[in-house]
């Protein structure tokens, strides 16, 4: 018998009475909460604690839901994977969660199949991931989601040349694909292509050789957090913009939370996302109002924060429709076809991917009322990921 096969049945053996008497749901969290990549965990661990607090009322009564949290310490995919193991075989969680990084929700897949643990993904975007297991869905978003579109809208508007600078892991290497199969597409053509280590990067040569290439536009994918700051920050330090290069990319680089602190070279950056906290959709208003109650007048929602709060709501759904009795298949029925009314947007779990279909927006930072905002400017409704769509991954 395999290692992971005994825990896996030591864990079923285990859950089976707890399962029968209790009302108690455990959904285990592994989310990214200490070190350098920290910042977009601490943000979706406000998402789901603005979920409980404002819902934790509206479930069945006797019906209550445990949260269990663990820290991966950023994309550390060994450290992950021994966590959901802890989570599924001693804590005996009826559901995983969370997951900021791509190479962490990886480990996690192979460990869900076994035990058959609902993971619902509350951020990591590389589009396969929805692949490697039938116990995931996702709520976040995908790469290709944003960059692909992004790469088609840049061709029509008068970006003929661009340069691709994307994190050497998944989700960089989908934003680039994405990019490049977009763009070139739709009649744009690629000057250059730089990958950038995840860890410690310095991005001074990368950009400095991007600048060099003279592309009418910068296309970058770097996780959000301290490095979209670094990265902005460098961008202004080569003298880009005023060399002619646009920077563009998916909305990770321009995060809600992060904007404030990347101050004026921010201004003009196009990017595509799923969300901006500027929105006016009453959803969002509503959601917005809340959250500045709740964490501070000064602080905008970031798309980290709706993924784990939409990603609560989800749970919530599985967890009302079956009474706190969770079965994992039963789960994964409800999930697919899933719809709800994000702050986002409408949102809803595709029935054949169990990967998220939402809609995108175009947006551009610009200064409103004294401050940086992703203001909207168009919307692409109903976006499934285009990898799948396309069939890229087959
Ligand atoms: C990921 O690792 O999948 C990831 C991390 C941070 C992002 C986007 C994707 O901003």
């Amino acid at each position: 018998m395999k290692a992971w096969t005994l825990v896996a049945a030591i864990a079923a053996v285990a859950a089976a009475p707890a399962a029968a008497g209790a009302q108690t749901v455990k959904v285990g969290i592994v989310n990214t909460y200490s070190g350098p990549f920290a910042e977009p965990g601490t943000l979706m661990d406000r998402g789901i604690k603005l979920y409980m607090k404002l819902h934790e009322k509206d479930l069945p009564p006797g019906v209550k839901i445990e949260l269990i949290r663990r820290d991966d310490t950023g994309p550390k995919p060994d450290v992950a994977k021994r966590l959901a193991q802890e989570l599924i075989a001693r804590d005996h969680v009826q559901l995983l969660a969370g997951v900021v990084y791509t190479p962490n929700a990886l480990a996690i897949a192979p460990l869900v199949t076994e035990a058959k643990v609902p993971f619902v993904i509350m951020n990591a975007g590389t589009a396969s991931i929805t692949t490697k297991s039938p116990y995931i869905a996702r709520v976040s978003f995908t790469l290709w989601q944003s960059s692909y579109p992004l790469g088609q809208w840049a061709a029509k508007h008068d970006i003929k040349t661009a340069y691709t600078a994307v994190s050497d892991y998944g989700p960089g290497w989908d934003a680039e694909q994405g990019f490049i199969k977009g763009f070139t597409a739709a009649g744009g053509k690629i000057v250059g292509s730089v990958r950038i280590p995840l860890e410690n990067p310095d991005f001074t040569p990368y950009l400095q050789k991007a600048r060099d290439a003279k592309p009418n536009a910068l296309f970058v994918f770097v996780p959000a957090g301290e490095q979209a700051i670094a990265l902005m920050k460098t961008f202004g330090d080569l003298g880009m913009r005023s060399a002619g290069v646009k920077l563009i990319g998916p909305g990770d680089i321009t995060t809600d939370e992060g904007l404030q602190a990347m101050g004026k070279v921010a201004v003009g950056v196009t990017t595509m996302m799923h969300y901006s906290a500027a929105a006016k959709r009453p959803a969002n208003v509503a959601f917005v109002r809340a959250y500045k109650q709740e964490f501070g007048q000064d602080q905008e929602p970031a798309f980290e924060v709706v993924g784990g709060y939409d990603g609560m709501a989800a749970i919530f759904h599985v967890v009302e429709a079956q009474h706190g009795k969770i079965d994992p298949d039963k789960t994964m029925a409800l999930l697919k076809g899933w719809k709800y009314d994000s702050p986002r947007g409408p949102i809803e779990i595709d029935p054949q991917t169990r990967d998220i279909i939402q809609n995108e927006y175009l947006r551009r930072v610009e200064g409103v009322h004294g401050k940086l905002e992703n203001v909207e400017i168009e919307t692409i409704p109903m976006v499934k990921d285009p990898w799948k769509a396309l069939g890229i991954g087959k």
